[in-house]
């Protein structure tokens, strides 16, 4: 299969991470589909893709038309066979959990044809552990969006033990297509990005924990002593500490590598249901801002 034959992607997952990989897809002109868990979070969804889309039309970044358009190539269902049965690309976003991951995959190897590419995701499981679950693991491969996945520039492309090059080649040109530059990683627990995203946290997490410095003042000094866009409390509250705290676990499991140790502080914090940015992660009691009390200015 070359790019120039894929008609139909599905989009397992419409969180955060999902719903902006969709709203990509979708503006490419794919017929669409993403497979969700309740019709609430269908609904939720679709309205979570409208809205970032009406915000790119009030920024004259598209025109109305342009919208009904991608919202017309987009269809939400409970239903796994009727998202993914006609797919030539499966690109799987739901939570960070591989036994989960691996279920899907074996059910998505019955019902999906022979020729359909299965993307994942991950932020950190390994490619060659959850294309085990399948019959193809040549046609398996990690394709690792950055949030907000459609705005970051990068896609981390990670190939399994037997990834073939055909499918290598149809990923790198979707996410080409997308606007991406993809750029390669090896097969390893959180491949570069993400042990380096999460290595760097933790350890500020630590430097807090010391009392070097407060929230505020180290997201001030990051920001404006290394030019990061947000400070790493922001980007923490933003990606999900959840997320980090079961990618430090799982880095540091597999690794042994103390560096990785989730810090006290995060355990207690996600615990607690401190998870993250409230505007992000609904449901969240909030994020490091919040649990020191500090306000927020980004
Ligand atoms: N919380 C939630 N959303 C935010 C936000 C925040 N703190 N700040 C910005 N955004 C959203 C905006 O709502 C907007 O969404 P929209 O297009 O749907 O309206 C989008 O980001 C872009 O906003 P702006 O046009 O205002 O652009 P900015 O100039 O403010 O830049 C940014 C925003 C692109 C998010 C920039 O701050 C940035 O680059 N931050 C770093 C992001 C980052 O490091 N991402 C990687 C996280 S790690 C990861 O994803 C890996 C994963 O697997 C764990």
């Amino acid at each position: 299969m070359k790019i120039e034959d894929v008609k139909n992607i599905c989009v397992l997952g419409c969180g955060i991470m999902g719903s902006g990989i969709v709203q990509l897809c979708a503006g490419l002109g794919y017929n669409t589909t993403f497979y969700e868990i309740s019709d609430e979070i269908v609904k939720r969804s679709m309205e979570r893709i409208r809205g970032s889309l009406s915000r790119a039309v009030e920024k004259g970044k598209m025109t109305k038309e342009q919208l009904e358009a991608t919202m017309a190539k987009i269809k939400g269902t409970t239903n796994l066979k009727e998202a993914a049965a006609n797919a030539d690309i499966v690109i799987e976003a739901i939570p960070e959990n591989l036994e989960l991951k691996k279920k899907t995959w074996k059910q998505l190897d019955e019902i999906c044809p022979k020729h359909t590419i299965f993307a994942s995701n991950t932020s950190s499981l390994m490619i060659t552990d959850q294309a085990s679950a399948t019959k193809r693991p040549e046609k398996f491969i990690g394709m690792h969006f950055f949030n907000p996945a459609h705005v970051m520039k990068l896609v981390e492309i990670i190939r399994g033990a037997v990834t073939s090059d055909e499918t290598y080649k149809v990923i790198h040109d979707l996410a080409v297509k997308m606007g991406k530059v993809p750029v390669e990683a090896k097969d390893g627990p959180g491949f570069f990005t993400t042990r380096f995203i999460c290595y760097t946290v933790a350890e500020i997490i630590r430097l807090l924990e010391l009392g070097i410095a407060g929230v505020k003042e180290i997201d001030t000094m990051v920001r404006l002593g290394f030019g990061w866009p947000m400070g790493p409390f922001v980007l923490a509250d933003f990606v999900g500490l959840d997320t980090i705290y079961h990618v430090l676990e799982y880095c540091y499991n597999e690794t042994g590598n103390p560096a990785y140790k989730p810090p006290m502080l995060l355990r207690k914090m996600v615990i607690a249901g401190y998870i993250g940015d409230p505007r992000q992660k609904p449901g969240s009691r909030g994020g490091f801002y919040e649990y020191f009390n500090v306000p927020r200015e980004q």
